[in-house]
C-alpha cells in the first residue's frame, strides 16, 4: 500500500535549492558487486556511500557553495575550532525505500528545525530548513543505488555542522561547514528487536540545567560514553540518566528517549525540561499513542516512584526510542538499590504495536495519515 497523505513532491522552493547543488561525481565509484555485498548486512554506522552533501558558511557571505562531492576524509588544520571547543551539532534521519521503489524520509522539517535550535545553543549559524532538506534530497538522489531494499533496512542520514575555522581563541567560529553523509543501516542493536537492559545512573549526568542537554551536540554524547562503558562492564546494554539538577528524575538514555506504559494503559515519558533531547521519534510516538486513545503523560518521573511502580507491577512496559534504534523494548531496569524485570522480560504488546505502526508508516505499508513522509527520490 502506498501513502495517502504523504508529500509526493518536495516544494518548488526545495527543488530549486536541490538544483543549486554542484554535483562532482566520485572518480572511484564503488563497483556494483562490492556495493551489493556492503548492503547485505551493514553494521550500524560502518559503511558509507560514495558521496556527501556539503554547504559552507562564512560570516561575511552566509551559506555558500552547495555541492555534492566524493565521500572522503576532511582535511583539517590542527587548530580547527571544533577539535578544541566542540562547536558541533548533528542530526539523525533515515531514507526508506517503499515497495514501488520510491524513496522517502520522515518529518525532515522537524530535524531541520531541531538542528537550527541546536546550532543556536552552540553559537553556530542556522541552516534554513529548505537547505537542510534539499541537501538530504540531493545526496539521496546521487547515491540512490545505496538505499537498501531489504525489510527493516534504510539509508541512515547524518547531517552535521561544525566550526571549521582554524584558531585557538574561545569565540564562535567565523567559518562553518555543514555536511550530510549517508550510511546503509540494518538494525541498530546487533541482536535485532530484543529487549535491552538499562542501568539507571545516579553518579554521572549527560547534561545539567541551562546546559546543552536539549541540543544534539557531540559533547552530550561524549559525556555519556564513560557511564555507558561502566554500565556495559556491569552487564547492561544502555544507561538511563537522571536530571543533573536534583539527581532524582528520569531524563533519557543519551541516544534515546524513554517511555513507560503503565498497567492502566497510560503512556508516560519524561517531560522536556530543557536538558532532554526533543526526539522526533518521541513526538511521533506520543501522537500514535494518543491516536489509539491512550492517555499520554509528559511529566517528571521520580526514580523513587519508578522503583515503587516496578515493584508493585504498575509499570507494564518500558521502551526506548530514537531514529537509529526506532523503538527498542526494555526488559530489565536496575540501579544501585533495585533490579527489576519488566513484565515477563519480553517485548511489551503496546511497544511492539507502536513500533509496527511507526515502521509501517515509514516504509509505506500503511497510509501516512499525519502527512509525515517526504519523497526524496
Ligand atoms: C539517532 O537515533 O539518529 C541518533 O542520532 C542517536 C545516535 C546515538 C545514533
Amino acid at each position: 500500500m502506498t501513502s495517502t497523505t504523504s508529500n509526493d513532491i518536495l516544494s518548488a522552493d526545495i527543488e530549486g535549492i536541490v538544483s543549486l547543488f554542484d554535483v562532482t561525481p566520485t572518480d572511484t565509484p564503488t563497483p556494483d558487486d562490492e556495493r551489493v555485498a556492503k548492503l547485505a548486512a551493514p553494521k550500524f554506522g560502518t559503511v558509507f556511500t560514495d558521496h556527501m552533501a556539503r554547504i559552507s558558511w562564512r560570516r561575511e557571505d552566509g551559506w555558500i557553495h552547495r555541492r555534492i562531492e566524493k565521500y572522503g576524509p576532511l582535511q583539517l588544520d590542527p587548530a580547527t575550532a571544533v577539535l578544541h571547543y566542540a562547536q558541533e551539532v548533528f542530526e539523525g534521519m533515515k531514507a526508506y525505500q517503499h515497495a514501488d521503489g520510491t524513496v522517502w524520509t520522515f518529518r525532515p522539517e522537524q530535524n531541520a528545525a531541531r538542528m537550527a535550535r541546536s546550532a543556536h545553543r552552540l553559537a553556530l549559524p542556522a541552516l534554513p530548513v529548505d537547505d537542510f532538506v534539499a541537501a538530504c534530497a540531493a545526496l539521496v538522489r546521487t547515491d540512490r543505488a545505496w538505499v537498501p531494499a531489504t525489510p527493516d533496512s534504510s539509508l541512515y542520514l547524518r547531517p552535521f555542522m561544525f566550526a571549521s575555522e582554524p584558531f585557538l581563541g574561545v569565540r564562535p567560529a567565523d567559518e562553518v561547514e555543514f555536511l550530510v553523509i549517508a550510511s546503509p543501516a540494518g538494525a541498530y542493536f546487533s541482536g535485532g528487536v530484543k529487549p535491552v537492559s538499562i542501568w539507571v545512573d545516579a553518579e554521572y549526568h549527560r547534561a545539567g540545567p541551562g546546559g546543552t542537554g536539549s541540543a544534539k551536540c557531540g559533547g552530550n554524547y561524549a559525556a555519556s560514553l564513560l557511564p555507558q562503558q561502566e554500565a556495559a562492564a556491569k552487564g547492561f546494554d544502555q544507561v538511563c540518566f537522571l536530571d543533573g539538577g536534583t539527581n532524582t528524575t528520569l531524563e533519557e538514555l543519551g541516544g534515546m528517549n524513554v517511555f513507560l506504559v503503565m498497567d492502566d494503559g497510560s503512556v508516560h515519558t519524561p517531560e522536556l525540561t530543557g536538558s532532554i533531547l526533543e526526539g522526533v521519534t518521541r513526538s511521533s510516538i506520543l501522537r500514535l499513542a494518543q491516536d489509539r486513545g491512550r492517555d499520554v503523560v509528559e511529566r517528571r518521573i521520580p526514580l523513587t516512584e519508578l522503583i515503587e511502580d516496578l515493584r508493585s507491577g504498575r509499570v507494564a512496559e518500558v521502551f526506548a526510542c530514537g531514529t537509529a534504534a526506532v523503538i527498542t523494548p526494555v526488559g530489565r531496569l536496575a540501579g544501585e538499590t533495585f533490579d527489576a524485570t519488566i513484565g515477563t522480560g519480553e517485548p511489551g504488546e503496546l511497544t511492539m504495536a507502536i513500533r509496527e505502526e511507526l515502521t509501517a508508516i515509514q516504509y509505506g505499508r500503511t497510509p501516512d495519515r499525519h502527512g509525515w513522509l517526504r519523497r526524496l527520490a
